[in-house]
């Protein structure tokens, strides 16, 4: 058996057998097994987030290996057969959040695609949007059941994350379930914002800069108070709360130099001024992103990147941007 303690006191490791050890990272996973990651058969792989040649070579390889790859199933799909899948998409369908304009789409399966052998067994998992425990939990249960029994059968099982998984990831509540029981290993992915800045070819910091992220789920006086205090920014979850951050934009003088970026590397990819922006809800996978004020762009528009053309925005595109809002 390995286990080590980190300076916050949690315990990690796993047991030769592959069986867990109890322990507890202060907020987050147990069992993360540190320094034995071949004894691991469950992994947690950051993809993307878009373009599939953003994946590491790690990824790609544990991807390849796996004999179940399970991915985060957009809401409103209802082609699931199972009973946990059934019990899942019905509690998330009781999800009031479900349903708005910033439905995900299959991405982490899409991106992680190249990678994969034939033969495969595939899961995809209900993410409950709501906070409820009431109805969030039963959801991560059933989840974690299906693959549970890939673990007891001796199978190797990666779950996919958007970008980085350890970045405001979606599947954080399921892992910590099977953490519990399994130990598990993680994989780093681009972040959503690391990769946007380089579409742009900005820089999000340099020397003393205070690069904030910030989530647009944030009460108004909150984020105002946190961006009047950063040199750059990057605000995630945009959606249906675009309008209340370009009003906290304009605000604080910050609108002339933020960019809007949905589907960042992706085949469907936007970028805008924000000030181009179209009122009313974007697309689930949608940020802002405010370089250091400094910050000229470093791209050249070499590979038809969009560093250059993006902020030559027409009027045409922007209208463009405001339909696809509707997906
Ligand atoms: C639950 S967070 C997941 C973040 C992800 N783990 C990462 O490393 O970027 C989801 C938010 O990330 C941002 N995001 C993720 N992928 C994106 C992409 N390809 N383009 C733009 N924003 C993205 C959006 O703001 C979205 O609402």
């Amino acid at each position: 058996m390995t286990r080590t303690r980190d300076e916050g006191g949690a315990i990690s490791g796993a047991h030769n057998d592959g069986r867990s050890i109890t322990g507890t990272l202060t907020d987050q996973t147990a069992n993360v097994a540190v320094g034995r990651p071949e004894a691991v058969r469950l992994w947690v792989v950051g993809v993307g987030p878009g373009d599939p040649e953003l994946v590491t070579v790690k990824a790609a390889r544990l991807i390849g290996e796996a004999d179940l790859v399970c991915y985060p199933r957009p809401r409103r799909t209802t082609d699931e057969s199972s009973t946990a899948d059934a019990v899942t998409q019905r509690l998330c369908a009781a999800d009031s959040s479900a349903g708005d304009a910033a439905t995900p789409r299959l991405h982490a399966r899409d991106i992680a695609a190249p990678f994969r052998r034939e033969g495969q067994r595939e899961f995809a998992f209900a993410l409950p949007m709501s906070a409820d425990p009431r109805i969030a939990e039963p959801a991560y249960a059933a989840a974690a059941a299906r693959i549970d029994a890939e673990l007891a059968a001796g199978g190797r099982v990666v779950v996919l994350a958007e970008g980085d998984p350890l970045f405001f990831g979606s599947a954080g509540r399921l892992i910590e379930v099977l953490g519990a029981r399994w130990p598990v290993a993680f994989v780093p992915g681009i972040a959503s914002p690391n990769a946007a800045a380089a579409r742009l070819g900005r820089a999000l910091a340099q020397r003393d800069d205070v690069y904030k992220v910030l989530s647009a789920t944030l009460p108004e006086d909150r984020l105002s108070a946190e961006l009047a205090a950063a040199d750059a920014a990057a605000i995630l979850k945009i959606g249906r709360h675009f309008d209340r951050v370009r009003a906290v934009c304009d605000r604080l003088g910050l609108t002339g130099r933020a960019h809007f970026i949905a589907n960042a590397t992706r085949a469907d990819e936007m970028i805008l001024p924000l000030a181009a922006v179209a009122a009313g809800a974007k697309p689930y996978f949608s940020l802002i992103l405010i370089p250091r004020a400094a910050s000229g762009s470093l791209a050249a528009d070499a590979d038809g990147g969009p560093a250059a053309a993006a902020v030559e925005t027409s009027t045409a595109t922007a209208t463009a941007m405001a339909m696809a809002t509707a997906e």
